[in-house]
């Protein structure tokens, strides 16, 4: 009987072996999978990866969701939950996942073409795409093209950010470029990674 105690009280204290779910943060991180995918790996072209997105950019972007900076009325509500969770500790959860390109297809015309109109983009995206932290910039590689087409009319219709005077050069670079252009845009950097 004291050995059987005994054994019980030891399997209570040692660690199980580490899965998914013991990840910190996962709790906090679970219903942004709903719509973000598994683990922030998106399967739907209209809503971006968070999975490999480094912690200052998902915050930065928490916050201007939840002051209405940045409307949208999926995220405004998750914004406002998850800053009273507790938003370091998603963030570290979402930076921790390895990133997965979107699965959803690209026209490979439209990913040459994409190519060839990218070099103002890069000098604040990056040559290879994945982003500046000082310069603001967020990583595009492999997120679903529909999302990123979706953001940069928001920038060109002056809907994502209004008002906001740090991003008005790139929503005047946008306004400059056809919507054929931004989809060969959004083909580019989705297939980037992949
Ligand atoms: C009801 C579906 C839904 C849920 C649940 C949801 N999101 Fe979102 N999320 C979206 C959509 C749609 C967008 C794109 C909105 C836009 O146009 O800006 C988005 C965008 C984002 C972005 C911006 C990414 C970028 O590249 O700029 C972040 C960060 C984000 N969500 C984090 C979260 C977190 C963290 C949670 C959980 C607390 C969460 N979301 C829950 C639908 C959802
Ligand atoms: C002057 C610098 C600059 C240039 C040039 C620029 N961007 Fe950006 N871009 C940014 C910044 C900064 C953000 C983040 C805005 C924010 O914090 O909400 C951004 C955001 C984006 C987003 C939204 C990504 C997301 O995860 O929500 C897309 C898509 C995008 N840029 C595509 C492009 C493309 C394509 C080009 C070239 C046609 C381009 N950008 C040129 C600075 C730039």
């Amino acid at each position: 009987m004291r050995a059987l105690v005994i054994a019980a009280a030891l399997a209570a204290a040692a660690p199980a072996a580490a899965g998914p779910i013991d990840a910190p943060g996962f709790t906090k991180a679970f219903s942004c999978s709903a719509c973000h995918g598994r683990a922030g790996a998106t399967r739907a072209d209209a809503v971006p990866s968070l999975a490999g997105m480094p912690a200052w950019y998902l915050k930065k972007a928490i916050d201007d969701y939840a002051a209405g900076r940045r409307p949208s009325p999926e995220m405004e509500p998750f914004s406002k939950m998850v800053k009273t969770l507790g938003v370091d500790e998603v963030a570290g959860y979402f930076a921790a996942q390895p990133r997965e390109a979107s699965q959803i297809k690209v026209d490979r015309t439209a990913v040459v073409n994409g190519r060839a109109a990218s070099a103002t983009c890069a000098a604040c995206h990056g040559e290879d795409g994945r982003g500046d932290a000082a310069k603001g910039t967020p990583d595009l590689t492999g997120q679903p093209p529909g999302y990123l087409l979706n953001q940069m009319k928001l920038f060109k219709a002056e809907k994502r950010s209004p008002g906001d005077a740090t991003l008005t050069s790139i929503k005047v670079f946008m306004k400059s470029l056809d919507d054929a252009t931004l989809a060969d845009l959004a083909a580019y950097y989705s297939s980037l990674g992949r």
